[in-house]
């Protein structure tokens, strides 16, 4: 188990375009996994891209587990996407609130197709292919844009909706994605 260091805003190695995974269930790609979970964790996050922490592949996790504190928030279930391919499935887009590791302790408002299909594989090479919407269809959009060097605050149409978490929702816990 290792906890790597999360990259933040300014480290150039985060605007760079990932590379795919060309073997699947190789030792080096679950070694990443159990080092992505276990930062992922201790910081707390709702998801992880590679590139984060300085891999430059094409693999994300994210994953929202029921929690008693917050019953009303969608759960994810815990996923690990690699090589994703995403499809919008409308035009239709909505606004909400993003965080992000890489940005700490900011919030937001960023503009994300409502729904989504999205294909890829798990680190054993299984296929996944599933349509969201929503929630899920944010943060598996905001995870892959990792991928492609994108942060949120580039997708923020208004910058006068980008602040300190504190500050934007005084009182409130809010994660990281
Ligand atoms: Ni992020």
């Amino acid at each position: 188990m290792s906890i790597k260091e999360v990259l933040r805003m300014g480290d150039a190695r985060l605007l760079r375009q990932a590379e795919e995974v060309p073997v699947l269930d190789t030792p080096q790609l679950h070694a990443l996994l159990v080092d992505m979970r276990d930062t992922m964790r201790a910081m707390d996050g709702v998801g992880l891209a590679a590139p984060q922490i300085g891999v430059n592949l094409r693999v994300v996790i994210f994953g929202v587990d029921a929690n008693p504190r917050y019953p009303d928030a969608q759960i994810v279930s815990q996923t690990v996407l690699i090589n994703p391919v995403l499809t919008p499935l409308s035009d239709e887009m909505e606004e909400d609130w993003e965080g992000c590791l890489s940005v700490p302790g900011m919030r937001g408002l960023v503009p994300r197709y409502t729904h989504l299909r999205y294909q890829g594989r798990d680190e054993f090479g299984a296929l996944i292919d599933r349509t969201v919407s929503g929630f899920h269809a944010r943060v598996v959009q905001h995870e892959c844009d990792h991928l492609d060097g994108i942060l949120y605050p580039m997708r923020i149409l208004d910058m006068k909706d980008f602040g300190f978490s504190d500050v934007l929702f005084p009182g409130t816990k809010v994660q990281d994605e």
